[in-house]
């Protein structure tokens, strides 16, 4: 009895720190809902002119998420060439980072006609990226 208790407990301690590390990444499904959610909201308010302290807070956190994103990558199995698949999401996602931080450089200087322009910029990757990626 007593050894399958410690077997128990080294199974438990040595499976852990792996099961610790695999939180830590989220899915690429979950990164883009969070970023839908705040995305939407931050368009709504930037189109009525708002570009104070919470459109900035959202537009760093917008800036977080796509860096998170490109840590990722989604599932390519239905890609005939998975490196230039790979290759080709990363791009894009490079492209969605170089944009975000133009809006929060934009919403820092409270200028909302530039930051509208980089969020519909935006828009048009999120297009891009969800028709080539087939959603
Ligand atoms: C403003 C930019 C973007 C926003 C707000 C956005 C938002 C979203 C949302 C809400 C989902 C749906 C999650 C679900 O319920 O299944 C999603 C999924 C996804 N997006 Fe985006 N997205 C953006 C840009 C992009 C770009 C540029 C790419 C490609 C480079 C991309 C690739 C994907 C993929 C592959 C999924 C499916 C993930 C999965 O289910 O595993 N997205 N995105």
């Amino acid at each position: 009895m007593k050894s399958i208790l410690l077997a128990a407990l080294l199974a438990f301690v040595s499976f852990a720190p792996q099961a610790q590390a695999f939180d830590d990444v989220r899915e690429l499904k979950v990164v883009m809902e969070e970023m839908g959610n705040i995305f939407k909201a931050l368009g709504k308010s930037v189109a009525q002119g708002k570009v104070g302290a919470p459109e900035l807070a959202s537009a760093r956190q917008l800036v977080k998420l796509v860096e998170e994103s490109a840590t990722l990558l989604p599932d390519l199995s239905t890609f005939p060439n998975r490196d230039a698949a790979a290759k080709r999401y990363l791009d894009l996602t490079a492209q969605l980072l170089v944009v975000m931080k133009d809006a929060e450089a934009a919403i820092s200087r409270a200028d909302a006609a530039a930051a509208l322009a980089a969020l519909e910029a935006a828009k048009e990757l999120r297009k891009l990226g969800h028709d080539e990626f087939k959603l």
